[in-house]
């Protein structure tokens, strides 16, 4: 068996064409941005988005230094993030991106990345819109 043909289509094609890789203005209160590492190889991925009053998540960027399925697996999250609201992304599970990349087994921690860091990007944007409200409150 060719093992370059080991991996599905999906992840060849998340890795040579990722979408939303760049950076989103950390300083902003309407920006989270999730910093996560994989101790089992090194590998980090920052994963940022972008939120509206409402919730929704407008816009997302990442880049991942790591192995390709993490480039993959943190592709197919933003392509999934983007629309949903804050809350609806904490459901999206890391078996639901491999099963969808079809990473093999020694590959699933590459995944566990990007649910890693969509949490810690939620978790980054509700932390300073609470500090902007908190802000708001002694100022009034
Ligand atoms: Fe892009 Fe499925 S191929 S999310
Ligand atoms: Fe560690 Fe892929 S090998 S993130």
């Amino acid at each position: 068996r060719n093992p370059l043909r080991m991996y599905h289509d999906n992840i060849v094609e998340h890795y040579e064409n990722p979408r939303n890789v760049g950076t989103l203005d950390k300083k902003k209160d309407t920006v989270g941005t999730g910093l996560v590492g994989a101790p089992a190889c090194g590998d980090v991925m920052k994963l940022q988005i972008e939120v509206d009053d409402d919730g929704v998540i407008t816009d997302t960027k990442f880049k991942t230094f790591g192995c390709g399925s993490a480039i993959a697996s943190s592709s197919v999250a933003t392509e999934w993030i983007k629309g949903k609201t804050v809350e609806e992304v904490l459901a999206i599970k890391n078996t639901d991106i491999a099963a969808h990349l079809k990473l093999p087994p020694v590959k699933l921690h590459c995944s566990m990345l990007a649910e890693d860091a969509i949490h810690a990007a939620v978790f980054d944007y509700k932390q300073k819109q609470d500090a902007a409200k908190e802000k708001a409150q002694a100022q009034a």
